[in-house]
């Protein structure tokens, strides 16, 4: 293939790129599942000799070296051009404004049903299931209610409590007008996760007291000093045993990869054209700092490296979160229409509260699945 054009846009270049393929199994039923069942995710795998554009996803494609190059000088492009100090103070300063404005102008139209969520993470089937029991769920940063809608909407237990958080007031009253909203299993508040003081808890729940936290997109929208005032909120709220199921932006994904100018505001770290901002992660970053970050001393940046990175593990403390699952979720997604090929990359995983003197669960291969946004 002939080098990509250093100029080009994303477009250009997500129409030039020939992703890697393995090679053909022979195997008739990996066949079947892309034909057959549009659900059966990471099983997609493009093999030699298959036509990228026949199906709209390949699972667990990485990306060429080509590609990989470009990315980088685009990531270069990015920190040339920064945004400037005033932007920055902007986009900083106020974000819960930006994010307002967000909910303001799109009106419902960010509603996507994850049907996913269940098969994803399966604590939350088992939270749903008919005679569980009393169980609390926080969706933090929950916009309109995409996982907590989803989760009342096939729930059998009577028990289930779901708090619904954002700290947009907006994205709460589009969840409290929601046709789903019925308060005896769901209720919206606004709250900033990264709040310290009397409001650091959402209205309603105390220390201790919630049995599985959601993270879908939100740790991404907080800039890098914010992560440690969250997860210490975080781990306040869980009961010991608790979970946080996570799921967010990785490096790479074509998203970051198409900010142009002025978006820059640090190192993975952009502001979008709607000035809400946006974090892309790496999957040792992320270990580090849910694997690495303790109550006594949290996530101990050091001075030169503001990234998240701590300094020394946690093996100080029994007091901290346990990672059970962590992955790059991968994809090629093919805009058959236009020929594109695009690439996105998440990152997904499901960390605990440790439990003192208890042993790290067994950790079963993460499952990876469909998100839906795929536009360009
Ligand atoms: C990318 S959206 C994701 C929304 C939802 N979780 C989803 O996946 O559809 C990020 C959400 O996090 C919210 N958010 C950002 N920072 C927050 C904070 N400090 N506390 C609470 N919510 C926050 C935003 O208002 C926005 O609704």
């Amino acid at each position: 293939m002939p080098a990509l054009p250093e100029d080009g846009d994303y477009i250009t270049i997500a129409q030039l790129v020939q992703p890697p393929t393995v090679p053909a199994s022979g195997d008739p039923t990996r066949e079947m599942v892309k034909r057959v069942d549009p659900f059966m995710f990471g099983q997609r795998y493009l093999e030699e000799g298959n036509d990228i554009f026949k199906y709209n996803a390949w699972d667990h494609v990485e990306t060429d070296d080509d590609y990989k190059a470009y990315a980088e000088l685009q990531y270069n492009k990015q920190r040339e051009n920064p945004a400037s100090d005033f932007h920055k103070n902007l986009y900083n300063s106020n974000p819960a404004k930006f994010w307002d404005r967000f909910y303001k102008n799109h009106n419902q139209n960010f509603f996507k049903n994850r049907k996913w969520l269940q098969q994803e993470f399966p604590i939350l089937a088992e939270v749903t299931k008919r005679g569980a029991g009393r169980k609390v769920v926080l969706e933090v940063g929950a916009g309109a209610g995409n996982t907590a809608f989803p989760l009342v909407n096939n729930n059998e237990n009577e028990e289930l409590m779901v708090h619904a958080c954002d700290y947009s007031k907006n994205a709460v009253k589009v969840m409290r007008e929601s046709e789903s909203y019925d308060e005896k299993h769901v209720r919206a508040d606004v709250w900033d996760v990264t709040a310290e003081g009397e409001d650091s808890l959402p209205p309603g729940l105390e220390e201790g007291s919630v049995d599985v936290i959601v993270l879908i997109f939100i740790i991404s929208a907080l800039a890098p000093n914010q992560w440690n005032a969250a997860l210490n909120n975080v781990y306040r709220l869980l009961k010991p045993g608790g979970y946080v199921l996570f799921r967010d932006y990785g490096r790479g994904d074509l998203a970051q990869v198409r900010f142009k100018k002025e978006r820059y505001l640090d190192e993975n770290f952009y502001c979008r054209g709607d000035g809400t901002r946006v974090y892309f992660f790496e999957l040792e970053e992320l270990r580090n700092i849910w694997g690495g970050w303790t109550p006594e001393k949290g996530l101990q940046l050091d001075d030169d490296n503001e990234k998240g990175q701590p300094t020394q593990p946690a093996t100080v403390s029994e007091n901290r979160f346990e990672v059970i699952n962590l992955a790059k979720d991968q994809r090629l997604l093919v805009n058959r229409q236009k020929k594109l090929k695009m690439y996105r990359c998440w990152m997904q995983g499901r960390f605990r509260k440790r439990v003192a003197g208890d042993q790290l669960e067994d950790a079963t291969p993460e499952k990876l699945t469909e998100d839906t946004e795929t536009t360009l």
